[in-house]
């Protein structure tokens, strides 16, 4: 593979990008105003499909926007100068590296990344042949390789027409530092051919809600400019990323109140706030959405969400509700969740209530497992149960003193049963060994 660097720019033409009859096409640029290093500066941009709107330094690069801000940290960093590829993104349909163009000079600009290529349940055909052809070991210049060979076969001179032997010296704009060089290029290969008349567009730019630290925050909410305190944004709603859940839960609790004194309370969104362990109902914005706060604690990891829930189907006559919720904390972890409550009769005039959530978790709280976040989850669902429980007989939310254990007991508890679970397994694998090593000498 030759040290060349191909097709892509650094900097992509912000002046004149060409439309479809080939006619440039003069986008607004920011106007050229000088601002403190310290600054934020609004920036908007689509990405991948929907429209955003970041307040940042005029100094920070789209690839930290992109990680940072948007929670997209499928883009990933390896250099920072222009020379591995790993960056890699489209901006206006081309290849750039997105650590070297300014957030602030993507003002209006069309960004796709990594995510916006396919989704897990919907893979973009390079994404089918990198993984079918092992194009990858370690996997950290895969979006890199990714972006990079979209922008190939999709504007290179020779489109998929390109000759496979031409391909080491195209590909040699993204490293991989594992050498795996060959599974990529025969990805590559492949897709070319059996894309003769074109490479499919991406797959998955349909408009969503992004979730960040800084995106765009309502007029009324705190401005990031000069308030470091201020929260992440509030949406206006929630919307559930497509795609499998990061983590499932499923709870039933056996509650000795009736269904309809238990309904009430499900019914009330404040009672019903105020008995979710660590969470706070800040604002009734109407009457299905609510403004609030929660705490979570992953083992030493303690987080702070800011965020939506939204009553989306309310059927009092079944005893059922959904929200959708959606928070972020200043840290750059987001989740979002798909939250079902429903009210069975049980045979001994108690009731059931079953609670199943959908978590979608990205930002640094995704990077405690799916097995931790569903378990700290379902703890905290069963203690949910537990005061729904006492408010339907009381009609009132228990005290958060003494509502049971906190969210931080909660995750340590957790954190030790994973431990305690891993200890054992461990345990239990070397006693077998030791087993069947005294019975094969015994045989001997
Ligand atoms: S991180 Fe951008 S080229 Fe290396
Ligand atoms: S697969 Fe490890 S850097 Fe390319």
């Amino acid at each position: 593979m030759t040290a060349t660097q191909p097709r892509q720019s650094a900097a992509p033409d912000l002046t004149g990008t060409p439309d479809a009859a080939g006619t440039p096409v003069q986008r607004r640029l920011p106007a050229a105003a000088k601002v403190d290093a310290g600054d934020l500066v609004d920036v908007s941009m689509t990405v991948n499909g929907t429209d955003v709107t970041v307040a940042v330094p005029a100094r920070m690069h789209l690839a930290d926007v992109l990680r940072e801000h948007l929670g997209l940290t499928g883009t990933h960093l390896g250099c920072e100068h222009g020379v591995c590829g790993m960056c890699t993104v489209l901006v206006d349909g081309d290849a750039a590296r997105a650590c070297l163009l300014f957030a602030v000079q993507c003002e209006g600009a069309e960004v796709t990344t990594v995510e916006g290529l396919g989704t897990a349940d919907d893979q973009h055909p390079l994404q089918q042949a990198f993984s079918a052809h092992h194009g990858l070991q370690c996997g950290f210049c895969t979006p890199g390789m990714l972006m990079s060979s979209y922008d190939l076969l999709t504007n290179g001179p020779d489109g998929t027409a390109v000759a496979p032997e031409e391909l080491p010296e195209q590909m040699s704009g993204v490293i991989c530092r594992c050498t795996g060089y060959r599974g990529i290029l025969s990805a590559v290969a492949d897709v070319a051919a059996e894309h003769p008349d074109g490479l499919p567009a991406p797959y998955n730019c349909a408009s969503r809600t992004l979730v960040g630290r800084g995106g765009a925050r309502p007029a009324d909410a705190g401005s990031a400019q000069g308030d470091p305190d201020a929260g992440p944004a509030v949406p206006d709603e929630v919307r559930i990323p497509a795609g499998a859940p990061s983590a499932t839960v499923s709870v039933r609790s056996t509650l000795t109140s009736d269904v309809v004194s238990v309904w009430g309370v499900i019914d009330d969104f404040d009672l019903l706030a105020r008995c979710l362990p660590g969470a706070e109902l800040v604002e009734t914005l109407d009457e299905s959405r609510y403004r609030g706060r929660a705490t979570v604690a992953l083992g030493p990891v303690k987080l702070r969400f800011e965020g939506l829930a939204q009553v989306v189907q309310r059927e009092p006559a079944e005893h059922r509700l959904t929200v959708l919720a959606q928070g972020a904390d200043s840290g750059g972890s987001a989740t979002r969740a798909v939250i079902k409550l429903r009210v069975e009769p049980a045979e001994d005039g108690g009731c059931v209530l079953a609670a199943d959530a959908d978590l979608h978790l990205s930002g640094r709280i995704a990077q405690f497992g799916r097995a931790l976040a569903g378990d700290v989850s379902r703890r905290l669902f069963e203690q949910f149960g537990r005061s729904v429980d006492e408010a339907a007989r009381t009609g009132r939310a228990p005290d958060a003193s003494s509502a049971g254990p906190s969210p931080l007991r909660m995750a340590t508890g957790a954190a030790l049963d994973a431990l305690r679970s891993a200890a054992h397994r461990i345990r239990t694998r070397v006693q077998d060994r030791a087993r069947s090593r005294r019975s094969s000498n015994g045989d001997s």
